[in-house]
């Protein structure tokens, strides 16, 4: 069963990123999806075929999380943005947590941000670890290096430059700033729920 990409057309009109920008941004998206499948096929067929100790099966075998995860981030990504951003309900769990980790929902936004400043390409992702309780801001390298086993994402930032350079050249704070007031701090009931 192939993956489909989504449909994040709704973005478009987001103040501070700009049409080009966004397009872009969900034809690279589109590209993540089309190589998931490419790949997840690729690995089917030469599994039939008895090629499974090959070293292109494991090339292929290792590029998937990639591929992957270069799929999901940016669905997570353009999923937790909405036009003019929807602010975090106190009330909610998850800011119960973040008060009680930070001290402050700004010094969680702080980090937040230094951590998306940090030199190189990736992601930032504000996880939460079911099985411990807590919340870390955490920076993923690329798509695939970083990401904290069985902790569940709750906001996704993509610092890869193509993100912002169209519209902000190296203006990463200013990117940000962006990011931040599209945010869309809904969280879904059941998810909230995990959170304690
Ligand atoms: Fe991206």
């Amino acid at each position: 069963m192939a993956y489909e990409p989504k449909n994040f057309e709704s973005l478009l009109g987001t103040k501070g990123l700009s049409d080009q920008l966004l397009k872009n941004h969900f034809t690279l998206y589109q590209g993540y999806v089309t190589n998931t499948n490419k790949v997840s096929d690729g690995l089917n067929v030469m599994a039939k075929e008895g090629k499974t100790t090959t070293p292109e099966y494991s090339e292929l075998k290792r590029r998937f999380g990639w591929e992957f995860n270069g799929m999901r981030l940016h669905e997570l990504y353009f999923g937790n943005m909405i036009k003019g951003g929807k602010p975090i309900d106190k009330n909610t769990n998850l800011y119960k947590r973040i008060i009680a980790e930070f001290g402050s929902y700004e010094n969680w936004e702080k980090d937040f941000r230094a951590v998306g400043s940090m030199r190189g390409i990736g992601w930032v992702i504000l996880y939460y670890d079911t099985m411990d309780k807590r919340l870390f801001n955490t920076w993923i390298n690329e798509h695939d290096v970083g990401h904290l086993s069985g902790a569940i994402p709750v906001i996704v930032m993509d610092v890869f430059e193509h993100a912002y350079m169209v519209d902000y050249g190296l203006k990463k704070a200013d990117y940000i700033e962006a990011f931040f007031k599209a945010i869309d701090w809904t969280i879904e009931p059941s998810m909230d729920s995990m959170i304690k």
